[in-house]
């Protein structure tokens, strides 16, 4: 029973049969083969509109790269606390040459969201022209959230109103982008650019994929810089062509979001096996394919010795819904996840 993570799982079979197609065959090399043009074009239509699409192996990269591709000298991005790109060994800051970033007050369940005042607050002391502030560049956001929750289009909207009025460009970090459209059931278009995103992470590698991962550009103009930073941090692939055939099956016939769809049932699940349980209850609910669950240190040792695999979860700030020897445990379903594998859950919860 895996609910550590949804990078644990191995690849969607229909993703690994391509790859096994693709691996007899020849393709122009870095980024310039069939499958890479054919995805791009692919990508446009699902966005309903052109978009300059850079592929690369990882989650981090695909943030990072994203925001280099707006650095000016001492770059301030604005985020969330707890945001992934905080914790990615500095990869932002040294592909932005020293970048900042600023976090902005926490609200919402799970303190996992950030709303319109606490954005404009943490932006404000950089609004001056004073040159030891540095030169504002991003607001970056997490669709689905670390936390599970989703931000409403309205609420992207929002934001990126917030961002673009002081001169940002917004970001999103769609690592588990498919996941969010499935849940709110609206279009890539309307969750994107439509409410004012114009870089996106687009994550394959937790929902069926291996390793794929995408940049996607809405203004191709801010992608100037990309082709050249992401040589230098090594993350053109010669073999672009296995990305982007990754990308070409998962994204056929909808199979990405039916894989996102079934991931975030099986969190249902979860979600009401905790709720039914005598031992342990959710932190906050999430709507998605990741769940918070508080339970005792005895109930936790308890099920991971019966086979089990997931993570503590740090309480929020300010977060008091903990009692004595209890913490929060995050239950996280994929792709792969069963109903046989929720069962064992629950019977043990
Ligand atoms: C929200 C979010 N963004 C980015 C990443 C980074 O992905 P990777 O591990 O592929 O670098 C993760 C990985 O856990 C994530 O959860």
């Amino acid at each position: 029973m895996y609910f550590a993570s949804d990078n644990w799982a191995g690849a969607h079979p229909l993703v690994a049969e391509r790859l096994v197609k693709a691996a007899g065959s020849y393709s122009v090399p870095y980024g310039e083969g069939q499958t890479d043009r054919k995805v791009q074009k692919t990508l446009s239509e699902i966005f309903e509109r052109d978009v300059s699409v850079f592929f690369v192996g990882t989650g981090t990269a695909a943030n990072a790269l994203s925001l280099a591709s707006l650095a000016r000298p001492a770059s301030v991005i604005f985020c969330h606390p707890r945001a992934h790109v905080m914790h990615e060994g500095g990869a932002v800051e040294l592909m932005t040459n020293g970048g900042k970033l600023v976090p902005a007050r926490p609200c919402g369940p799970g303190a996992s969201k950030i709303d319109p005042e606490g954005l404009t607050k943490a932006i404000a002391p950089y609004l001056s022209t004073d040159a030891s502030v540095g030169n504002r560049i991003a607001f970056t956001l997490s669709q689905a959230t670390e936390a599970g929750t989703i931000y409403s289009v309205e609420e992207i909207a929002a934001l990126s109103s917030v961002a673009h009025s002081a001169g940002l460009k917004v970001h999103m970090d769609g690592a588990r982008f498919s996941n969010a459209i499935a849940a709110l059931g609206v279009t890539p278009a309307e969750m994107t650019w439509k409410a004012g995103i114009d870089i996106l992470s687009l994550g394959g590698t937790k929902n069926g994929c291996w390793c794929a991962e995408a940049i996607v550009f809405f203004n191709p103009d801010d992608a100037a810089a990309l082709p050249v930073l992401r040589k230098r941090a090594g993350h053109l692939f010669s073999k672009s062509s296995f990305i982007s055939t990754q990308f070409d099956r998962w994204l056929e016939n909808g199979l990405w979001l039916d894989l996102a769809r079934h991931a975030n049932g099986m969190g249902e699940k979860i979600a009401a096996a905790v709720r039914a349980s005598g031992h342990a209850r959710l932190a906050w609910e999430t709507g998605s394919n990741q769940q918070f669950a508080i339970m005792s240190d005895e109930a936790a040792a308890a099920i991971r010795a019966a086979g089990a695999t997931f993570h503590d979860w740090p309480a929020p700030d300010g977060f008091d819904g903990l009692g004595p020897g209890e913490a929060i445990r995050r239950l996280i379903a994929c792709f792969a996840t069963t109903d046989e594998d929720v069962e064992r859950l629950a019977a043990l919860l």
